[in-house]
């Protein structure tokens, strides 16, 4: 901990340079709560070169809480397609609801019926309640974490138990009359000097208070996290009927819930890709495969794990009597109204480009 003056200047100086050096990024020229909600939410697990494009997009299909509560989830999930952790967007659109129907349409400034919305934790709520309204709530995030670490000199992983001690030294360093510019101002410095890797400390405007910086170990502050990302197999059937192909969606409960794919799944211990696309198949569409023909092949990382796909055109012995709400006959160009997990885009823009291609041979 610092004393009083040194948190003065410690406060001083970080804010200085956030003033010379920030990033005009759009979510900063704004108090508009809705505005500033979206971008949070978006920029939890994601780097802000890869939200830009998509928070843009977002606020002139959805401009306000009630355009948003009043839009079909597919269009939502569509919106989204691409930036992962798609339970994030759900409750965007369920707490655009709950704001509609209870509090008038009107964001809650205060922390408790701000907290009670899906998809806002201590973070999100502070943020808002920080940005949008210069309410005095320390933000405590991924950078900031690091930072707090390595300031303390703490050799640990970040981890909920971290918090504890994080959360009365941020406090105590907190500028609450400049909440929001002080928690932008960290954020900030977390991510362009105090950086995970290869932080600058040489142009670090906190160097003096940091421990990690007199004991050389900012490195290896956080200590890593083991991640196993697991390898996964898949075999996607490609059935095509007339111009359109058969898709289907993904259950609401579980991984990409809701998100559309081809038929098909994991391959089982032991199988060849084609004995699992055929139990696949059999399983999913309750028709056996007449022929397969080996298409295409993609790789795709997500964060736990990376998967494989092999994808196959099939034909089948009969056409499958399917629930129109979970399958659909669809037209190449008509892809762009469903979401697609990462990993299916990659097989959608390959039978495009096929297409294209089959296109030129006048095939
Ligand atoms: N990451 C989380 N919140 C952010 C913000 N407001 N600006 C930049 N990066 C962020
Ligand atoms: Fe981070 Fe280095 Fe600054 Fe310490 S001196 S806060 S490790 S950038």
């Amino acid at each position: 901990m610092l004393n009083r003056q040194d948190t003065a200047v410690f406060q001083r100086q970080l804010l200085h340079w956030y003033q010379e050096h920030h990033r005009k990024l759009p979510w900063r020229e704004t108090r508009d709560p809705y505005k500033i909600w979206v971008s949070e939410i978006m920029l939890q697990q994601t780097t802000v070169q890869a939200v830009l494009p998509y928070y843009q997009k977002w606020l002139k299909r959805f401009p306000d809480v009630q355009t948003l509560s009043q839009a079909p989830l597919q269009k939502v999930l569509k919106a989204w397609e691409g930036l992962g952790y798609y339970q994030r967007a759900k409750n965007l659109h369920r707490a655009a609801k709950v704001i509609t129907d209870r509090h008038q349409g009107i964001i809650p400034q205060d922390f408790l019926s701000l907290k009670a919305l899906p998809g806002f934790g201590p973070y999100t709520t502070a943020a808002v309640l920080s940005f949008a309204f210069h309410k005095p709530y320390p933000v405590l995030d991924g950078n900031i974490r690091r930072v707090l670490m390595r300031l303390e000199n703490i050799k640990q992983k970040a981890k909920p138990s971290v918090d504890k001690t994080l959360k009365p030294f941020l406090s105590s360093l907190f500028a609450p009359k400049n909440s929001s510019v002080f928690n932008q101002a960290f954020i900030e410095l977390g991510a362009l000097i105090c950086r995970p890797q290869n932080p600058s400390c040489l142009l670090c405007p906190i160097q003096r208070f940091c421990l990690a910086f007199h004991h050389g170990t900012q490195e290896i502050i956080p200590l890593p996290k083991k991640m196993v990302t697991q390898k996964v197999n898949a075999v996607l059937g490609i059935i095509k009927h007339q111009d359109c192909y058969l898709i289907q969606k993904r259950p609401s409960q579980g991984l990409m819930a809701d998100l559309w794919e081809f038929p098909g799944g994991k391959i089982k211990s032991g199988e060849t890709l084609e004995q699992a696309l055929r139990r696949e198949i059999k399983e999913e569409l309750g028709t056996n495969i007449d022929h397969e023909r080996f298409l295409t092949q993609v790789t795709h990382s997500y964060t736990r794990f990376r998967v494989t796909l092999t994808a196959f055109a099939c034909t089948l012995e009969k056409k499958p009597s399917l629930n129109p709400r979970t399958h659909r006959w669809v037209k190449p160009q008509e892809f762009q109204n469903f979401p697609f997990p990462s990993g299916s885009v990659k097989v959608i823009q390959y039978l495009r480009d096929k297409q294209n291609i089959d296109k030129e041979d006048g095939k």
